[in-house]
């Protein structure tokens, strides 16, 4: 770990951890009731449930993901590199392309919806304008994307989180307890 300079904040701000943490909590979510519902027969009541319930949560992580970019983007808290040289890019870009997948995943996401032409609301309580009107045809096609990034990201963020228990257990560094809410600044 890179020596921080003493008088520089030790830990990521409120809002980037809440905001880093809702996102996780959403994905594994979002992955894990699909994976529920692929088991249930279609047309019963729970898989239609948890469908709906997947869509508004999904809304939700759209929220979160442009809240996170843009707070990053302006007066988010940034922190020295917890690596170097190779490491360093390489968190880099793992970083990035865990953004870029959660932008087109919502896109998918949305697309998919409205491919569908079925109810698309959030928890009941406002319809999801159709912004686009797509082809039932593009439907599996949406729906295929959709599925494969879901699992590039699910396998991406499981190597993120296995990197910051590396960092914690082996390295013994500050990397995960900078992302973690205890203590002050
Ligand atoms: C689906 C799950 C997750 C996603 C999508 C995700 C995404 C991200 C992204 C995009 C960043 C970069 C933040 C930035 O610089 O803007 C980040 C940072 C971080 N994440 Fe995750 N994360 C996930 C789960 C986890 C888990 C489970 C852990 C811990 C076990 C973790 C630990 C960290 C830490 C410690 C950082 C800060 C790294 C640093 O300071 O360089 N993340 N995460
Ligand atoms: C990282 C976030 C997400 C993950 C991991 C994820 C994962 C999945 C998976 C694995 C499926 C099943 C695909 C299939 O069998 O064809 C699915 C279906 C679906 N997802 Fe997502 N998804 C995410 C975000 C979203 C978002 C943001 C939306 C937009 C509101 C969305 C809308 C849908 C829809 C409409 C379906 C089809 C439901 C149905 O068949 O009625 N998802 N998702």
């Amino acid at each position: 770990m890179i020596n921080l300079n003493p008088d520089s904040p030790t830990r990521y701000d409120r809002l980037t951890m809440t905001l880093h943490w809702l996102t996780a909590l959403l994905v594994i979510g979002l992955f894990a009731s699909a994976q529920v519902w692929e088991q249930l027969a279609k047309g019963t009541p729970l898989r239609k449930e948890l469908q709906a319930l997947h869509i508004s949560c999904g809304i939700l992580l759209a929220v979160i993901v442009i809240a996170r970019l843009l707070w990053r983007l302006s007066a988010g808290r940034r922190l020295p590199p917890a690596n170097r040289g190779v490491m360093n890019l390489m968190a880099k870009t793992a970083h990035v392309a865990l953004y870029v997948l959660l932008l087109s995943q919502i896109v998918l996401g949305f697309v998919f919806r409205w491919a569908q032409a079925e109810p698309f609301n959030f928890f009941g309580l406002f319809d999801v304008p159709t912004l686009i009107t797509f082809d039932k045809s593009l439907k599996s096609v949406f729906g295929g994307l959709h599925e494969q990034v879901a699992w590039v990201i699910v396998i991406l963020a499981g190597l993120h989180a296995v990197m910051a228990l590396v960092h914690h257990y082996v390295l013994r560094d500050n990397t995960l307890r900078r992302m973690l809410p205890h203590g002050s600044n």
